[in-house]
């Protein structure tokens, strides 16, 4: 029999109760409904509902229900209950009798959907905060172990500029030090418990809110009953966060299937994350990185869904809200998966750096050095630009790197140009001159890594 029974004369429709049903998806709350039913049944004795004896049994039930599904989980999947938390109440009424059904006292459905899903959240928020911290030490060893790799960087996919790998390594540990603390801000809104709204507006029975929050690890409880029971914003904030960082691990995926490139080709895959083809026995596939930026999809899907859900919803709870828990579900899980595979791609791979250096020296990515040589001998930097470009066609024409023209060839162009001009022109001085915060000279990325590794090392103790 259905929780909400005793109003109704008819039996509920077959297909209706199926379509109604949700505990194929919201079973995955049960940590946190048992959770929050202890501290409700903690409750219950203050306003004399249970005795302790009384409160001590459910709460051996509740944690023994947990149990049965941890030993097995058909036991919940094969139950046509309708949702996690009447399996749970049926599961207790069955084993303890009558006194099971005192723990819905002055409790509601709607509260308790939002207090377990804020529970939920809290407990994937610190598993996705570990793997971010995870990747952010992969990205961190490859840093520290390509601080000498010269590679090309790209603007508008066109050589630009060199760096080094371990400063391509850097960039993305800040992506994910803010995807961090995108997650740290999440969890300060999940800190606040519903529970005590009753099903709108608040509960009859004299509870004290403060208490039940802190009996759950919340540091305070909600303001509003209204708000509380049909506050959903939660999932937008963390499902944002998630495009976010998947939005930064789908570019890492772009940049390294690039670099793997038959064209590029200065990054090797190792042959245990690839794949072949069933047709073409030469080929050797990205898929892995490919799947991560084609599941970044997935997550962006969950984070318009809820938004769209959301819409338009009259206050205060709708059974629309039941929606949620797939989005939610489906883009972090996406998300955690992500973030483990990115680090496994990380530790398989292998640099070819005399393949990198050669692409670095022939972009012609020193013109802009070439340029500021020749703002240092007076220049304007405008006239500088155009000299340098004239240069770099000169260069392409003789099929040679700017390095490689004779002295009288270039003052040719510009007769301030001396013989110190290739001392400049060196990829190490390009590299070097860049010694500004936040640059790629040796000395910069030395005190990055120096301030990541405290930064990582303060974050474990
Ligand atoms: N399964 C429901 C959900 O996920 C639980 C809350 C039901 N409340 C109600 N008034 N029908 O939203």
């Amino acid at each position: 029999m259905s929780l909400w029974g005793g109003r109704f004369t008819k039996l509920t429709h077959a297909k209706f109760k199926k379509f109604n049903n949700s505990l194929n998806v919201d079973y995955r709350l049960i940590k946190d409904d048992i959770k929050s039913s202890i501290a409700w049944s903690k409750i219950l004795i203050d306003i004399q509902i249970l005795t302790d004896k009384e409160q001590k049994l459910i709460e051996q039930t509740l944690q023994w229900i947990l149990q049965q599904y941890i030993n097995d989980i058909n036991i919940i999947l094969t139950s046509d209950a309708e949702d996690i938390h009447s399996w749970i109440e049926t599961m207790l009424i069955n084993k303890i009798g009558e006194l099971g059904k005192k723990i819905y006292t002055g409790r509601s459905r709607n509260e308790q959907i939002a207090t377990n899903l804020k529970l939920w959240c809290k407990r994937k928020s610190k598993i996705i905060l570990k793997k971010i911290i995870q990747l952010q030490h992969i990205f961190l060893h490859q840093a520290c172990l390509h601080q000498n790799t010269i590679i090309p960087g790209y603007t508008h996919l066109q050589r630009a500029q060199p760096i080094t790998f371990s400063y391509w390594c850097l960039a993305y540990i800040e992506m994910l030090e803010r995807d961090r603390l995108r997650v740290l801000d999440t969890i300060k809104h999940l800190n606040l418990s519903p529970l005590g709204s009753g099903a709108i507006a608040g509960t009859s029975w004299n509870i004290d809110r403060k208490k039940l929050a802190l009996l759950m690890g919340f540091s305070d409880c909600t303001n509003n009953a209204l708000d509380s029971v049909s506050d959903r914003d939660f999932i937008i904030d963390i499902l944002s966060a998630a495009s976010i960082s998947m939005m930064h691990l789908s570019r890492f995926s772009e940049d390294l299937i690039f670099y793997s490139s038959g064209e590029v080709n200065f990054i090797e895959l190792s042959d245990s994350i690839t794949s072949g083809s069933s047709l073409m026995p030469q080929k050797k596939n990205p898929d892995i990185l490919e799947l991560i930026r084609g599941k970044c999809s997935g997550v962006y899907g969950s984070l318009c869904s809820i938004l769209i859900l959301l819409k338009g919803l009259p206050l205060s709870y709708n059974k629309d809200f039941q929606e949620d828990k797939k989005y939610l579900f489906q883009g972090l899980d996406i998300w955690e998966d992500c973030l483990d595979m990115s680090g496994i791609v990380l530790n398989n791979i292998q640099l070819n750096e005399v393949r990198a250096n050669k692409l670095a020296q022939e972009g012609y990515s020193n013109a802009t050095e070439l340029a500021d040589y020749l703002v240092r001998k007076g220049i304007s930097f405008r006239d500088a630009h155009h000299i340098s470009g004239n240069i770099v066609v000169e260069a392409i024409r003789q099929n040679k790197y700017i390095e490689e023209l004779d002295l009288l060839v270039l003052t040719k162009y510009c007769k301030v140009i001396e013989q110190d001009v290739y001392q400049f022109l060196t990829l190490e001085s390009c590299l070097e001159k860049k010694d500004v915060i936040g640059g790629v000279s040796k000395r910069q990325i030395k005190n990055s890594l120096d301030f990541i590794k405290k930064r990582l090392y303060c974050l474990e103790s």
